[in-house]
């Protein structure tokens, strides 16, 4: 049985204090739902030790991004074992933003992916086609060169230790959530690749989450297609009482 995982992703929101705050109430509110989602929290490297070690395990904690490199004179980076030192299970790479602002491309993410898996972190790689992708119909193209580059030289055995988040790039942030049907196809798409690529023990075990203006309204549709194993969740995950009727969708 694959694994069903609501994940949010602060982004670049919230101070120590709030982060505490937020994690307090979720931690209520996980306790009295009888979702049997694991939730987990996308929180800016900052947050990262206090909301682990807060967290009763009632939720996993994720840093949004490593260093391509191991250690050393990189001012201002972080890297896998660092995130892997404060308790937290999860690393979001490959996001839309990072790629865009960050000119992050397949190639750094493939040297992410390697780094986070050595530091036995789970991976949650983020793919997506830009809005001028689906309309000149590429988008496949888009997300099958987004995994395999990144992720097919993997073995069977690291890549059970990732988890893909599909956010159309269109959705994200908008208030344009992409159909029930559109993300149906997509990660039957996805699954489809992980078939292929690695058989299809591993591609039926594989948590396809879908990301992009998923929220209380819409949670519910998304989660109940066949493909669609939860969500990565932005704007609406700063918000407790929003993230737990997500949560409570699954
Ligand atoms: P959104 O963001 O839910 O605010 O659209 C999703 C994401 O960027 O992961």
């Amino acid at each position: 049985m694959r694994k069903k995982i609501v994940a949010g992703n602060w982004k670049m929101n919230k101070t120590l204090d709030e982060g505490v705050s937020f994690s307090d109430d979720l931690k209520q509110r996980i306790k009295a739902s009888e979702s049997e989602a694991i939730v987990v929290l996308g929180v800016p490297f900052i947050h990262l030790d206090r909301i682990a070690h807060f967290s009763d395990d009632l939720y996993s904690v994720s840093a949004q991004d490593c260093s391509t490199k191991e250690s050393g004179a990189f001012t201002g980076e972080i890297s896998s074992s660092m995130i892997a030192s404060t308790g937290a299970q999860y690393v979001i790479l490959g996001h839309s933003e990072r790629r865009a602002y960050h000119e992050e491309n397949n190639a750094d993410l493939a040297t992410k992916v390697d780094r986070c898996l050595s530091d036995a972190l789970t991976v949650i790689y983020c793919c997506g086609e830009q809005l001028e992708e689906r309309e000149a119909n590429t988008h496949f193209e888009v997300i099958k060169s987004q995994l395999s580059e990144a992720l097919f030289h993997l073995t069977a055995e690291q890549i059970s230790s990732v988890v893909i988040a599909y956010e159309p790039v269109w959705a994200i942030g908008t208030g344009v959530t992409a159909s029930s049907e559109q993300a149906q196809e997509i990660h039957a798409y996805i699954r489809s690749l992980f078939e292929e690529k690695y058989g299809k023990a591993i591609s039926d075990d594989v948590s396809i989450l879908y990301g992009g203006s998923c929220k209380p309204s819409n949670a519910e549709e998304l989660f109940s297609k066949e493909d669609v194993d939860g969500g990565l969740i932005g704007g609406a995950s700063l918000n407790s009482s929003d993230f737990i009727q997500i949560i409570d969708a699954i």
